[in-house]
């Protein structure tokens, strides 16, 4: 397929359709290629190579080879090449939020939000990488000096998922970069277009050859070689729980680091005292952002019995007035799913809440290869959609009775990635969100994600954190320097 975007942008070269290898734009060795669907038509809007070993290989080789020169480069001037991308990336948001709703189908306001979101992490970690400090330690004896140093970890490796195309990378690349680590990325197959727009920005903005290399293709193939490599010292991931435990299994025989965003299954708990309104409007944040395709979206309301009527009253309305359609046109709140398989889970999540007595209070209107937003009603545990992430544009209620009751709702999971409380009583709202077992808590908000806080999980949720000051942590090792014979007369 030819170089050509297949739609309009203001620059054509944020059009990518290579991988990137070595500072250089490169097919597969076997001219394979993979189709990328627009989700919103199904018709294909380019292809990517289909990278095996020898290419991911290539990529981790050139890797090892910038390293040195790279984490050995004064921290300033590594930020300052994060800040240059920084500004590329706001320059060029248009045309990237044009490709990320090409590929991913999310509404282009929704698209040019993650990009700007995206750059938040560029720029919080062009500031932070300038701050990584060792420090010294009393030592024993006069003679001696110990310093702790904090020191790059080397080659990393990141596999991002397909529901948010940019975001997910700058929350790992920008940290790693600003650490002085190098890394070769692996987009989602879905969605490799965002991520080869944001490399060739970051090729314009100073990343030098091997610094960043981003492999298309298969998963299966790429993560194993990844996963397998001696040279790859962190593995940072952010998908599904089965798969997280896959790759840690993968990573056991070479002892990596490893930054493991999974899979969540996140309460929002509104109680009698919440103001009503805030209450909603939080529940369609943490709903509806991206069709409910988050890994921090609500999956499972938990309405105490005083408020439960009057808070389904409000949210239906919410609810049947969301407009559904292709992320291109005007005024569209929820895009298409990724694909097929979303759909048909979707649709069993919710046959199967039906089946067990659950009501569809209301829907929006949609057809053809958009899901409808629904709220259902009379949601209990033993149904699908109270134990995996629902992953979609479904709100389920679940009635509870006391706080207590509530809280333990709330932490009958596995997971502990979000969770969200609606309170108006402050005393609640400490004790609430000290209970609930999650990484991050929302109190009288449906939104967390925010470049400055630490993001991530407990429990099967996963395991550190990106994003913060604990997010640079993740990509700096600690090295105990000792001093002995030292003749300082103190
Ligand atoms: C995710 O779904 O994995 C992340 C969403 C976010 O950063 O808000």
């Amino acid at each position: 397929m030819a170089n050509t975007a297949p739609l309009a942008l203001a620059d054509s070269g944020l059009w990518r359709q290579e991988a990137l290898v070595d500072g250089e734009w490169i097919g597969a060795a076997d001219g394979r290629t993979i189709a990328v669907d627009d989700p919103a038509t199904g018709e294909v809007i380019g292809t990517v190579p289909d990278c095996g070993t020898a290419e991911t290989e290539a990529a981790l080789a050139a890797a090892g080879r910038a390293l040195p020169a790279w984490r050995a480069r004064p921290a300033p001037e590594r930020c300052a090449i994060l800040r240059r991308w920084h500004d590329l990336i706001m320059a060029a948001a248009k045309d990237l939020a044009r490709i990320l709703t090409a590929e991913q189908g999310k509404p282009l306001v929704e698209a040019e939000a993650e990009i700007a979101y995206a750059a938040s992490f560029v720029s919080w970690f062009a500031q932070e990488g300038q701050r990584s400090r060792g420090h010294e330690v009393p030592a024993p004896t006069a003679d001696r000096r110990i310093l702790v140093r904090r020191e790059a970890v080397g080659v990393c490796a990141a596999i991002t998922p397909w529901n948010f195309p940019a975001a997910m990378i700058t929350r790992k690349l920008a940290p790693a970069l600003a650490a002085g680590c190098t890394m070769v990325l692996k987009p989602a197959q879905q969605t490799p277009f965002t991520a080869l727009a944001l490399g060739e920005l970051a090729l314009r903005a100073g990343v030098p050859a091997g610094v960043l290399g981003i492999v298309t293709g298969e998963a299966k193939v790429i993560g194993g070689v990844l996963t397998a490599s001696p040279v790859v010292r962190l593995l940072s991931f952010t998908g599904s729980t089965p798969v997280g435990s896959r790759l840690m299994e993968q990573c056991a025989p070479t002892i990596k680091k490893l930054a493991l965003e999974l899979g969540g299954n996140a309460p929002l708990i509104v109680f009698d005292d919440a103001d009503l309104d805030e209450a909603v409007e939080a529940t369609m944040a943490a709903k509806f952002r991206n069709a409910g395709q988050s890994c921090v979206a609500v999956n499972r309301i938990l309405v105490q019995s005083g408020i439960h009527d009057a808070f389904v009253d409000k949210l239906a309305v919410r609810v049947r007035a969301l407009k559904v359609g292709a992320g291109t046109e005007d005024g569209m709140q929820v895009g298409p799913l990724i694909d097929d398989a979303a759909r048909a889970k979707v649709a069993d999540h919710v046959q199967d809440a039906l089946a067990k007595g659950a009501t569809l209070v209301a829907q929006a209107p949609a057809s053809g290869r958009f899901t409808a937003p629904m709220l259902l009603t009379g949601m209990t545990e033993d149904m699908r959609a109270a134990q995996e992430e629902i992953f979609g544009p479904v709100a389920a209620i679940y009635r509870f009775d006391t706080e207590a009751d509530g809280i333990a709702l709330a932490n009958a999971t596995p997971y502990g990635l979000a969770a969200y409380c609606c309170t108006g009583d402050m005393h609640r709202a400490w004790r609430v969100g000290e209970a609930l077992e999650a990484g991050m808590v929302g109190l009288n908000t449906g939104a967390i994600s925010l470049a400055m806080a630490p993001f991530g999980g407990v429990k099967q949720s996963g395991l550190g954190r990106e994003g913060g000051a604990e997010g640079l942590e993740e990509y700096l090792e600690t090295k105990a320097v000792h001093w002995a014979g030292l003749q300082t007369g103190g």
